[in-house]
Parts: C-alpha cells; structure tokens; sequence
C-alpha cells in the first residue's frame, strides 16, 4: 500500500520540484555573478547581519591570528612596484599580516569579496585625493579580483587609474589630485605679487576650482571616497616655491600659511561637494594616514624597520613603544601631523552630509607595516629614503577595505 502510494505520488513531488527550481532560477539572475544586466539591487531591510547598526571602529587593538590571511598576493596586477611587498621580498610579511584589527564593542568585519560585488552590482566607486587614496584603492582593487577573475584595467573621466569587475558591472577608480583643489606652478617672471629675493617661482592654488582630474567626476560615481593632507609640508612646497593662495582669481591677501590654506581649501571642497555631488551619492572624507619615520624625517634617514605594532599603553617600558609620544602634535615628533591635519578636517565636515571614515587610530599602531627599505628598486632608499608613508601591500590598507565596504553596505541597506 504504502509503495502504491508512493509511486503515485512521486511524478506530483517531481513536477513540484521542478516548478519550485523553476521559480528559483527564475528569480537567481538578480543575484547571480553571471550576468551584468538588470537594475541595481535593492538591499535587504536593516535587520540583515550586514546592516546591523554600524559599528564604532575607531578604538580597538590589534590582535595575533594566524587564519587572517590576505585575500590576494604579489600577482594582483593592481600593484604598483613599490607597495607591492611580497614580490619585493620584504621581512616579516606573514607576521604583518596575521595581525586583526578587533573593535572595542563588535566583531571585526571581513569583506566578501562575492557578496560585496552582488550587492554593488551596476555601482561605481570613485576615490580622490593623494597617494595614500591610491594605495587604499589598490587594495581594494586586489581584494574585489577575487570575486571576478576577468576584472581589467579602467582608466577613463579623468581618472589616474582603476579597475572593472565585468561580472558584476561595477568600477572602482582614482582620481588623482593631491591638494583637491586646482594648482600649477606658475615661474617667478609671471609673479608680481610677491616680490621676495630667492623665490623661483610660485605654486597657484585655486581655493575655489577643484583640480581638472574630479571637476567633472561628480555625478559619475554612486560612492565617493576623498583625502588630502600629505602634501601640506614643506617638503612637498619648499620656501623658494611656496603655495600661494587664490580666491576668485585674486591672491588672498594678507597670504595665508600653509595649514590656514588648507582650511580654506577644505571649506571650498566640501561646499563644492554638497552643492554638485547627487545627494544620493554615498560620501566619505578619509582622515590621515599616519607616518611611521624614527630617528628623523624621511630625508634624514628616518626608519620604520620594526617587527611589531606599537602599543598605546602609556606605561609600556618602551618609550618609542606609545602612540602619544609619536604622534600627539605637543610632543614634536616626527609624524606630529597626522592628528593636526584631522582636526581641521573635521571642522570642515562639520554640517556636511559627508561621513568621516576616521582609519587614523588603527594604523598609528602599524609602524611594522610600511615598505621601509623593500622598495623593489637597488637605489630607491639612496633617492627617497625609506618609505614609512605608504603601506605594504597586502596589508593595513586591507583593513580599510573591510571598514569601508562594512559601512557602504550598512548605509546602501538603510536607504
Ligand atoms: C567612535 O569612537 C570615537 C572614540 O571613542 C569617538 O571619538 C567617535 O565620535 C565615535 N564615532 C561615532 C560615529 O560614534
Ligand atoms: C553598468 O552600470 C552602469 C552604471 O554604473 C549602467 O549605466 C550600465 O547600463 C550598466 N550596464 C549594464 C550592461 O547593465
Ligand atoms: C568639464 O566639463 C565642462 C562642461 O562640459 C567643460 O567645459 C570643461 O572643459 C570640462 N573640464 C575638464 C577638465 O574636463
Ligand atoms: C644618512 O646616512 C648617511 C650614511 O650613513 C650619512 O652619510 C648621512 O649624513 C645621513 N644623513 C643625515 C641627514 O643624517
């Protein structure tokens, strides 16, 4: 009886089966990596794990786990030479890289590479600004090949250089503009208005003109993610060719310094951003990447050849070993800067609509991290000295990318 049953009712369960396969395969090229057509996905409500309430991942400590392992490896063809640490052989890579990022009060994210382009699918991600913009968009790129083997080189509306994920239709790209403002170098026989003996010339900066690179780049990206703040030394502009500041085309008068220059530039970025980028344009303002040079700046032979982060615990016997001797600005350190160039930017997203993506912390403890003396080239460090600026890749910037993707979902998903 029960086999009559049985064989009754099993060509119903297959017909059933197929159906249901049917309606679910039906529905699966919304989701699927296969095919770049269709609209962008909505995203779930924010109950779904990835939109709970966003996580504070500014405080925390870095903790050893040997099953962090990087996502990607020297043959990304993302890298650039120098930040690329792995074909260049420098020490302690596997050490740099078990270290996790763990936040105060929730899990540390890690970024899947498949689910983060499915939700992206049909998106753009632009970042702007300086290097360390650049070296964070590298990273971002080597993590994203991996959910997409066919990703290429994208390099268009004025961008320095990117990347396309065909499956999924989504372009991640940099704009390069160091100051984010217009500036060109205008020599002394065209300067009338400083009339100063050894000055070769001065550096223009238009407060109010965003550099040729993004002015044009506002509404191409449904996420944009802006620095600047390295170059505002005096390394990068030298006394006899100093920023000159410009407002409506006249020079500002009196002349203002170099960090007044970069509040007046920042007020004039941000109103820029608010007035011409959508407002459905995800926004985020990256602060400062902390510097790692000990024993002198970077062309006083200043080194970061340390095999281990440094501790923020005040009564560590080491005393190099303390965020606060080497980067509060009362201190004067060597890599004062970072948390003064902070401040003044958050005074100038203050009442904007653009979140601050604050990375400063968690890398103030990295000072293992950076390529120092592997920079793939003999005469590098004799040239530029060790590079404590920029990091190894993979690396820190990877933390970035999981932070950064955490809250691109979390903010697309509560929209
Ligand atoms: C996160 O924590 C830091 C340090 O405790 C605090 O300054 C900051 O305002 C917090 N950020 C948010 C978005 O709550
Ligand atoms: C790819 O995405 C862009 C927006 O980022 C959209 O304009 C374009 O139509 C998409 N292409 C396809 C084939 O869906
Ligand atoms: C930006 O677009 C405007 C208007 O189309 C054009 O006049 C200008 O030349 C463009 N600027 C750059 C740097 O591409
Ligand atoms: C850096 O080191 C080189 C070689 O040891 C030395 O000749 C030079 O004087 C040093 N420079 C500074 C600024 O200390």
């Amino acid at each position: 009886m029960a086999a009559k049953i049985f064989t009754t009712f099993l060509p119903w369960l297959f017909l059933l089966s197929i159906t249901l396969l049917f309606l679910y395969t039906s529905f699966l090229p919304l989701y699927s990596p296969k095919s770049p057509k269709g609209p962008k996905p909505s995203f779930p409500k924010p109950h779904h794990h990835h939109t709970s309430p966003p996580c504070n991942f500014t405080r925390g400590r870095w903790i050893q786990d040997t099953h962090h392992t990087p996502i990607y490896d020297g043959s990304c063809p993302f890298h650039r030479n120098a930040w690329n640490c792995l074909r260049n052989q420098r020490e302690n890579m596997e050490t740099i890289n078990f270290w996790k990022w763990v936040p105060e009060n929730c899990d540390s994210p890690r970024i899947d590479p498949v689910r983060f382009l499915g939700l992206m699918r049909n998106r753009r991600i632009g970042f702007v600004g300086d290097s360390l913009n650049e070296n964070f968009l590298v990273s971002f790129l080597c993590i994203l090949r991996a959910a997409d083997g066919g990703a290429r080189k994208w390099k268009r509306k004025g961008a320095w250089r990117g990347g396309y994920f065909p499956k999924f239709n989504v372009t991640v790209a940099y704009h390069r503009a160091v100051l984010l403002a217009r500036y060109e170098l205008q020599p002394s026989k065209h300067v009338d208005i400083i009339d100063q003996v050894g000055l070769k010339g001065i550096y223009r900066v238009d407060v109010d003109i965003p550099a040729d690179d993004w002015i044009n780049a506002t509404k191409f990206y449904d996420v944009l993610i802006f620095n600047t703040g390295h170059w505002w030394g005096h390394d990068k502009f030298p006394k006899e060719k100093p920023l000159v500041f410009y407002l409506e085309g006249k020079p500002i008068s009196p002349p203002l310094g170099i960090l007044d220059g970069l509040q007046v530039v920042l007020n004039n970025m941000v109103s820029f951003i608010e007035r011409e980028v959508p407002r459905s344009t995800l926004k985020f303002w990256r602060t400062q990447s902390p510097r790692h040079f000990y024993g002198g700046d970077w062309n006083q032979n200043g080194s970061c050849l340390f095999d281990m982060p440094l501790k923020e615990d005040q009564n560590s016997e080491l005393a190099y070993a303390q965020l606060d001797a080497w980067f509060d600005p009362k201190n004067k350190g060597v890599n004062k800067e970072a948390r003064k160039v902070n401040h003044i930017i958050e005074q100038a997203l203050h009442n904007s609509d653009i979140q601050l993506l604050d990375l400063t912390h968690l890398s103030e403890f990295r000072a293992d991290a950076h390529p120092a003396v592997w920079l793939g080239r003999k005469d590098a460090v004799a040239i530029w000295g060790q590079d404590c600026m920029h990091w190894c890749l993979p690396g820190v910037p990877d933390t970035w990318v999981d932070i950064l993707s955490a809250k691109i979902l979390y903010n697309l998903g509560t929209r």
